[in-house]
């Protein structure tokens, strides 16, 4: 079992991303489902399966899923497993579609990319399937393209345009740290 935590950054306090609980394992699978035809595992996941996934996941010491909340609201996900040294990215959805094009998402992302780079390693990437429009987005968020296979591409961030923001890493539940867990 891992410890809980969630990061933040002074460049925009309002988006913290924290590592998801059991009690996000509905807005995991709902925003999953929701969006199952721009990924490759295109199958309805069921409760039972979401449990499954995540009892394994809280097993599974290299590989951390988050929730993007804004303003004390879970809007959305994104998550990183490591791999022979590298950063996959994956699961990254907008949960909330209201939320969208405000640049939330590109924060958090850059969060995760900040992290996950000097703690972890420089070499970040995903694979997205050809026909997402998220490539557009992922591109505007320093993502080139490094192969390209039969239907997807492999995406690569380019650490030289990105822009790393500073971060801050808070061990243990956000929901049950007063200041910064709930409206003041
Ligand atoms: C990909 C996804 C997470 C992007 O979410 P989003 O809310 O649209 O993302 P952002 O708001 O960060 O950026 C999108 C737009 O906001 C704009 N924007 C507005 N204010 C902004 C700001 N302050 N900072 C940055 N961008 C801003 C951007 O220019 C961008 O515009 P454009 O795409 O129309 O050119 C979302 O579309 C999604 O969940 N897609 C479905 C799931 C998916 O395909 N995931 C990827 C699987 S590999």
């Amino acid at each position: 079992m891992r410890k809980e935590f969630f990061l933040k950054s002074k460049n925009f306090a309002n988006v913290i991303l924290k590592t998801a609980e059991e009690k996000d394992c509905e807005n995991l699978r709902q925003w999953k489902n929701a969006h199952r035809s721009l990924f490759f595992f295109q199958d309805i996941i069921s409760s039972d399966q979401q449990q499954k996934w995540f009892q394994e996941y809280l097993e599974r010491q290299n590989d951390y899923m988050f929730m993007v909340v804004y303003k004390f609201i879970p809007i959305g996900c994104m998550g990183f497993r490591l791999i022979n040294g590298e950063a996959d990215i994956y699961n990254v959805i907008l949960g909330r579609p209201a939320m969208g094009g405000k640049g939330l998402m590109s924060h958090a992302l850059r969060l995760m990319c900040s992290y996950i780079h000097s703690e972890w390693t420089p070499q970040i990437a995903l694979k997205v399937l050809k026909t997402n429009p998220a490539v557009k987005w992922y591109k505007m968020n320093h993502f080139e393209e490094s192969a390209s296979q039969p239907g997807f591409l492999q995406l690569r961030l380019n650490i030289k345009n990105f822009k790393f923001c500073e971060w801050e890493k808070t061990n243990g539940n956000l929901s049950n740290t007063p200041k910064i867990g709930r409206p003041s």
